[in-house]
């Protein structure tokens, strides 16, 4: 008998439902994205976004399950996402797939997001087990993790700072690009003179897995404004290569002495920094001088999506990790705490 889960997400700027079958059959996948709307404002209104996911989740539910040909009574758990995140956002997913659990009288599992991301790379790789290495690059989170067994993950290094996708974010508006900024300057990057300008590369001391962004982000401002005061063309082309030259340097130099000291038999990358070519490019060479295969999933399953949340809850209710009507948003969850 194979398990439909219903993955209900909510936590940042998307909303998004799927139905997935045992865990990695996709048979649908609902993504509304709140771009147009942040657009005008240069990142997420965290209030806009809580409004918008009560106007569209309802619809973007019943999509996902008209898509996978189902109705309601054929899902065996309803999956939400309930943590970390924005408190509004994630409170619209929760309650909903609260009343809908109450009135369809189907269990609840609740989603860590970052487990998410991770069980992300079990959908188009149908051979990948754990234990692997995956490195986990979001707009919230930069984690090295070992993912031991489903449901059971080690953090080896994190952001002291920064996360990889908030570095991006936050240059990307420095340079005039705007919102979403790592798309756009992973674009701008492509006509940029990669040797212009050379950027630190931070080492954190006393961990040799931790990361930190902030002094990069702050080196960029700096350059910025030296610039500036002595009326030095700024070419945001140049600044976006020699910037992502240096998030993906540092990221592939973790992953590769994470590699050669724990020896995982597989690597995998996650979150939304994960769609970034160059870092695919990067992780990809390391793999290959390690000798281990190297998973990333396609673009749109980076970036956030029900997909991976109805993908993880699968392992959640296979625990019988079952929510009550009292599961709550909890915006600062940590990796591995339930
Ligand atoms: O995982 P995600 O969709 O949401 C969070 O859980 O945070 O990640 C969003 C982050 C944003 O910071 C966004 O700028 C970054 O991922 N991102 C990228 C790219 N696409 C999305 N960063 C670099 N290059 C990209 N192509
Ligand atoms: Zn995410």
């Amino acid at each position: 008998m194979s398990v439909k889960i219903l993955g209900i997400e909510s936590s940042c700027d998307e909303t998004a439902a799927s139905v997935v079958e045992d865990g990695r059959l996709v048979l649908s996948n609902v993504i509304s994205s709140q771009i147009d709307i942040h657009t005008l404002y240069g990142g997420v209104v965290p209030e806009i976004a809580s409004r918008k996911h009560v106007e569209r989740i309802s619809q973007v539910v019943d999509k996902a399950l008209s898509d996978a040909k189902c109705s309601l009574s054929d899902i065996d758990a309803i999956a939400v996402t309930y943590g970390p995140g924005l408190v509004g956002p994630l409170l619209v997913g929760v309650s909903f797939a609260k009343s809908l659990s109450f009135a369809s009288k189907i269990p609840l599992v609740p989603v860590h997001h970052i487990e998410g991301h991770i069980c992300a790379n079990f959908i188009e790789n149908k051979e990948l087990e754990p234990p692997f290495l995956c490195l986990v690059v979001s707009g919230g989170h930069t984690h090295l993790v070992m993912v031991h067994d489903y449901r059971d993950y080690e953090v080896l290094g994190k952001t002291r700072d920064d996360a990889a996708g908030e570095a991006f974010d936050k240059v990307a508006r420095a340079i005039g690009l705007g919102y979403p900024g790592g798309p756009k300057l992973e674009k701008a990057a492509l006509n940029g003179n990669h040797e212009a300008i050379e950027f630190p590369k931070a080492k954190v001391a006393g961990s040799v897995y931790d990361f930190s962004f902030s002094g990069l982000k702050s080196a960029v401002l700096n350059y910025i404004n030296q610039c500036n005061m002595q009326n030095i063309e700024v070419v945001p082309e140049d600044i976006a290569a020699c910037f992502q030259d240096a998030v993906t340097g540092v990221l592939a130099d973790h992953a590769k002495a994470a590699i050669e000291e724990y020896k995982p038999k597989a690597f995998a990358v996650a979150g939304g920094v994960a769609s970034n070519g160059a870092l695919r490019d990067r992780l990809q060479k390391v793999c290959d001088e390690c000798g281990i295969p190297f998973y990333k999933p396609s673009p749109i399953l980076c970036t956030d999506n029900g997909v991976m949340i109805a993908a993880a809850g699968y392992h959640e209710y296979m625990a019988k990790n079952f929510a009550g009507l009292d599961l709550n948003a909890v915006p600062a969850l940590k990796l591995g705490e339930r």
